[in-house]
């Protein structure tokens, strides 16, 4: 869309005329592979998470986890807290959508007063329980709650589909599920009132908690955005910023991102198990491999990864299409594509193709999500995006794709993907080897000009004769501040 088009309400004006549709991120270009993505990326986020919030290198056993939302995306929270080790308590309105999550196993209890909820965390922090709860209620009330209870809420987040506040998208406090429905369709005017309200009482009670140690992070959702534009105490001293960071501007950013390490995906075109079962040896193998040289800084990503990769099949988490996710630098990308491309063409395994989350290093500018860790101000330009597209076209990839909008709302974001048919030939190996290297470095680049500490140390990996990529030259600040 033309920028000055690119508002919500043109998105509703030009979908009804037919010209444009809603992408998302991944469904746009062929790679969304169900919930599987976003559990691990979860699990990756709430893992360094609490790596930020070990004071001591403690674990994450007994510490709560509390957010919001069991729908599409939101409903991998759950699983993904019982992988990281902790204990996890998400709100949810619908009871339609909390009970499917509870009989699919992918949240282990469900409760319906907040006071049980209450006592059972309490039960469960004592004896260092890993579990997930359900609460069938608003989340506005577990933030209440807790602290009248001085429950200790070590992590906190919220995954409403605030990037949608009017239409459905986030629930607000002091209605039921079926009359907030009934307001948005009759009253929409009364109800945004309704939302923003909410969204205030939200932010007081995350407020308390915060005073008293909670780490707060927004989960890409659009919270902190929302709240700030309800008016809510979301700002911080120099009102220019939000209180809280995003995930990606204090986890994944810094932790993984700026080191290249990001959401790598496949899919087994012959739509065999056996074939995602090779391919998942493989890849540990490569990881495993690749720690037993990497440097300290990117020691726990692997590991994570490791052990990601080999209970993946146990998590069971594949709909559809064989496929699979992990996260890893382009050095492992490329490692991992070279091995699969070996097993095809010795006939192990029949074609694959590669892709990636757009969540990722490179690929999306998102000021509030992908690209928030980026502070010289460029994280409102969207050339990263573009770039990704047309390089990783130029390099080999079998389709890329462009969009406005995924994951944090239309207007919002520019976001690219990509694909990549691995066929065992020659050809094959050379495109990978060009284009991953691209796809990945673009970003690693563009946050090391950013002079991302991280990324200043992953580019100069990834130096060589063949690529030169511009080093910023780090001023002194003190001559700076003389100048000025
Ligand atoms: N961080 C990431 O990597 C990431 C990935 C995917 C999606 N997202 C974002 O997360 C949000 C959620 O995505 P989704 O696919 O789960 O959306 P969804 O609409 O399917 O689920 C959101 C759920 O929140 C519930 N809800 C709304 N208001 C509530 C309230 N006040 N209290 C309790 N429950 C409430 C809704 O009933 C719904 O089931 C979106 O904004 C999406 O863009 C982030």
């Amino acid at each position: 869309m033309i920028p000055n088009y690119s508002k919500q309400d043109d998105w509703e004006k030009y979908n009804a005329l037919g010209v444009t549709q809603y992408g998302q991120m991944t469904a746009g270009s062929y790679m969304y592979i169900g919930p599987q993505g976003i559990v691990h990326g979860t699990n990756i986020t709430i893992l360094n998470a609490g790596r930020k919030i070990s004071k001591l290198g403690e674990g994450l056993a007994g510490k709560v986890f509390v957010t919001s939302g069991l729908g599409g995306m939101s409903g991998a929270q759950p699983k993904a807290g019982n992988i990281a080790g902790c204990i996890t308590v998400v709100a949810e309105v619908n009871e339609k959508a909390a009970r499917k999550r509870h009989e699919q196993g992918w949240v282990d209890e469900l409760i319906t007063d907040a006071d049980e909820l209450a006592n059972r965390v309490i039960r469960a922090k004592k004896q260092k329980e890993v579990v997930s709860i359900a609460y069938l209620g608003n989340v506005v009330d577990v933030w209440e709650k807790f602290d009248q209870k001085n429950i200790f809420v070590d992590l906190g987040s919220d995954q409403t589909s605030l990037h949608n506040p009017w239409a459905g998208g986030y629930y607000p406090a002091g209605l039921s599920y079926e009359e907030s429905n009934q307001m948005m369709a009759i009253n929409p005017d009364e109800f945004k009132q309704y939302v923003q309200r909410s969204l205030r009482r939200q932010t007081d009670a995350i407020n308390k908690h915060a005073a008293k140690g909670t780490y707060f992070f927004d989960y890409g959702n659009a919270f902190l955005l929302e709240a700030s534009r309800a008016g809510a105490e979301v700002m911080a001293d120099d009102k220019i910023n939000f209180r809280y960071p995003s995930y990606v501007q204090d986890i994944m950013g810094p932790m993984c991102f700026d080191f290249g390490f990001g959401p790598f995906r496949w899919v087994c075109t012959s739509g065999k198990e056996t074939d995602l079962d090779f391919t998942d040896q493989l890849a540990g193998h490569v990881l495993e491999e690749l720690a037993r040289n990497a440097q300290p800084e990117i020691q726990s990503q692997l590991q994570d990864n490791i052990n990601w990769i080999k209970s993946a099949k146990a998590n069971k988490l594949i709909v559809g299409s064989q496929a699979r996710i992990l996260y890893a630098n382009a050095e492992g990308r490329i490692k991992i594509a070279l091995a699969f491309n070996q097993a095809i063409k010795d006939k192990k395994i029949g074609p694959v193709v590669l892709g990636r989350d757009h969540h990722d290093v490179s690929g999306t500018d998102s000021p509030y999500r992908e690209t928030s860790n980026i502070y010289d101000g460029s994280r409102f330009t969207a050339d990263m995006a573009i770039h990704n597209v047309i390089g990783d076209s130029f390099r080999g990839a079998t389709w890329v794709s462009i969009h406005n909008g995924g994951g944090v709302g239309w207007g919002e974001v520019i976001n690219g993907g990509f694909g990549l048919l691995l066929d065992g030939s020659a050809d094959a190996e050379r495109k990978l080897k060009s284009m991953l290297y691209f796809d990945v470095n673009n970003g690693v680049a563009r946050r090391a000009w950013a002079r991302n500490e991280g990324a200043l140390s992953a580019i100069q990996q990834e130096l060589s004769e063949a690529v030169q990529i511009t080093i910023p030259f780090l001023a002194d600040d003190t001559l700076l501040d003389e100048l000025i």
